[in-house]
């Protein structure tokens, strides 16, 4: 692994593409220790101040670039199993890219990828979690280790975790159906009936997997769909889960 500490950056998102782009070799990773201009998925705002881990590695894996969307699942299971490791705190996933702890989200993945003449270049993982921020500085809906255990943490030893958890599970890519199962296993809305508001409005339906092209599969009367894109939210939930999001401004 090859660091790049900041202090201060607009998105390390940003900073691991203009490395990528010239060049910076796979397991490059951008932390920094704030964000100006942190964002999550659909070009919203994500919130990182100081206490937080924001991170970004690049990889260059040799797959189709119909499957980026797998890296997103990918890169929750490391970042569920080092929070297991470090923490002992247990995780769940949540459709497409959330980490939850009971009902709250307590990480976030981003990630972004170039192609050309259909090849990919690269994929930058961006991973976000809530590590050391006390209650009052979270998003509603959102929660941190700290707010939940009342324990700091190191937040490099958590993102070296998080970077060689990683690399076990990297030969996994090419054949994904694991990191799919892992991924499913520990879904916080695996067979329960979700709604999903997504551009072309909203879908209802009981959940019942995810696809290697990103998508998740819901059935109703009888029927399934794929559902490309979206926000979800658990059936009959009291306080569904949200996130580092602000409005945007
Ligand atoms: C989401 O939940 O929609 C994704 C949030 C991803 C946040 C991380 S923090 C490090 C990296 N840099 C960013 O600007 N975003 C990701």
């Amino acid at each position: 692994m090859i660091l790049i500490r900041y202090k201060r950056v607009t998105s390390t998102n940003d900073k691991a593409r203009v490395l990528a782009e010239d060049g910076a070799r796979e397991w490059t990773v951008v932390v920094s220790e704030v964000q100006t201009q942190g964002r999550g998925r659909s070009g919203k705002k994500w919130q990182s101040h100081k206490g937080g881990l924001w991170f970004s590695v690049i990889l260059r894996p040799k797959i189709s670039s119909g499957r980026v969307a797998v890296l997103q699942f990918f890169a929750s299971n490391a970042t569920r199993k080092a929070i297991m490791e470090e923490t002992g705190l247990e995780t769940e996933t949540k459709w497409p890219n959330d980490v939850i702890f009971e009902t709250r989200k307590i990480a976030g993945i981003l990630v972004e990828s170039k192609s050309q003449d259909n090849q990919l270049s690269f994929i930058i993982v961006g991973i976000g979690l809530n590590v050391n921020q006390s209650k009052s500085t979270l998003p509603v809906g959102a929660t941190s280790i700290y707010a939940t255990s009342r324990e700091k943490h190191n937040v490099e030893q958590l993102m070296t975790r998080i970077v060689e958890n990683m690399k076990s599970d990297y030969a996994l890519l090419k054949t994904p159906n694991r990191i799919l199962k892992n991924w499913w296993t520990d879904c916080i809305h695996r067979s329960k009936n979700v709604e999903i508001q997504t551009t072309n409005g909203i879908r209802n339906g009981i959940s019942r997997g995810i696809e290697a092209d990103g998508s998740l599969l819901i059935k109703q009367n009888g029927r399934t769909e794929h559902i490309m894109e979206g926000t979800l939210i658990v059936w009959k939930e009291q306080n569904p889960p949200q996130s580092n999001f602000r409005a945007k401004s």
